[in-house]
């Protein structure tokens, strides 16, 4: 296990390197999920900065996910985001797929706004759909990889952070508030991170509806998990890119090119939520 002190060697690293890249505090990191990675071409007085030349950043791998922090102005608010992110299914540990979100603490940030791709499971969801998340299930935190396991980062919060407001409401009702004006249709429900990369079987979907679960997808929760241990504010909002089949006699299986082709769809209207809070003033 990597030590606690080269952990926090890491985090000072980049740190110390976006500083020097960059003065600008910041208020918020925006993640940017699958197909979603356009709203950072919209950032103002934008400087931007591949994963590569970050140190203990990982280049992203995955197709479709550029690899680059964007950090500027988005509605007026200071932000950086991250066009395209780490997961757990490329190999890389869960504290350095979660070091953005330490790093943006220490940059000022007190608010981190997440999108991701999810499959459907709620059969209600469309193809298309947008899901405020009001709740999530960590099945792989559950199952031994969780974020926080390790000697714990003091500096940054307690052993045993609380869960049970882990999606900020006010956050939440401002993404709805905002939805409504814009006649965007926002669901809202339970996501549940599993490691991927396959996707699953239709009876651990059929599994998945069982214990409460809306929409499954391979990210988003290491991520909010360490942002609240941060004492971070957390909006996370899913792209419903495909729906489940929970019998394999119905639909189509689904595949990466499918989640991306349904995220350029959905990003319009993810965009016109995500600048519509911001402009809010995050308050
Ligand atoms: N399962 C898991 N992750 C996903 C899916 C899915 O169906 N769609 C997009 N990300």
């Amino acid at each position: 296990m990597t030590t606690l002190n080269a952990i926090q060697e890491s985090i000072q690293s980049a740190v110390a390197y976006l500083r020097q890249r960059d003065g600008r505090r910041w208020r918020a990191l925006v993640v940017l999920g699958s197909g979603l990675g356009a709203l950072a071409d919209e950032v103002e007085d934008a400087v931007r900065i591949p994963y590569a030349d970050i140190p203990g950043f990982a280049p992203a791998t995955v197709q479709g996910h550029k690899g680059q922090l964007v950090i500027g102005k988005l509605a007026s608010v200071a932000v950086a985001v991250m066009q395209g992110r780490m997961h757990f299914y490329e190999g890389y540990p869960l504290w350095q797929v979660t070091l953005p979100v330490r790093v943006a603490r220490l940059m000022g940030a007190d608010t981190v706004i997440i999108t991701n791709a999810a499959g459907g499971i709620n059969r209600d969801f469309k193809v298309g759909d947008i899901m405020l998340i009001s709740d999530h299930i960590n099945l792989v935190g559950m199952a031994g990889h969780h974020p926080l396991i390790g000697p714990n980062l003091e500096a940054f919060g307690p052993r045993f952070p609380e869960m049970t407001t882990a999606y900020d409401r006010h956050l939440g009702n401002q993404a709805m508030h905002v939805a409504r004006r814009a006649n965007v249709l926002l669901r809202q429900g339970v996501y549940a991170c599993v490691a991927g990369p396959s996707f699953e079987t239709p009876a651990e979907l059929r599994f998945l509806r069982m214990i409460g679960a809306d929409a499954v997808g391979m990210s988003t929760v290491h991520e909010v998990i360490v942002a609240r241990h941060a004492g971070m504010r957390v909006l996370g909002l899913s792209g419903i890119t495909n729906v489940a089949r929970l019998s394999p006699d119905e639909g189509e299986p689904p595949s990466h090119e499918e989640v991306m082709h349904a995220g350029v769809h959905i990003a319009p209207r993810m965009f016109a939520i995500l600048r519509g809070v911001l402009a809010g003033g995050l308050d």
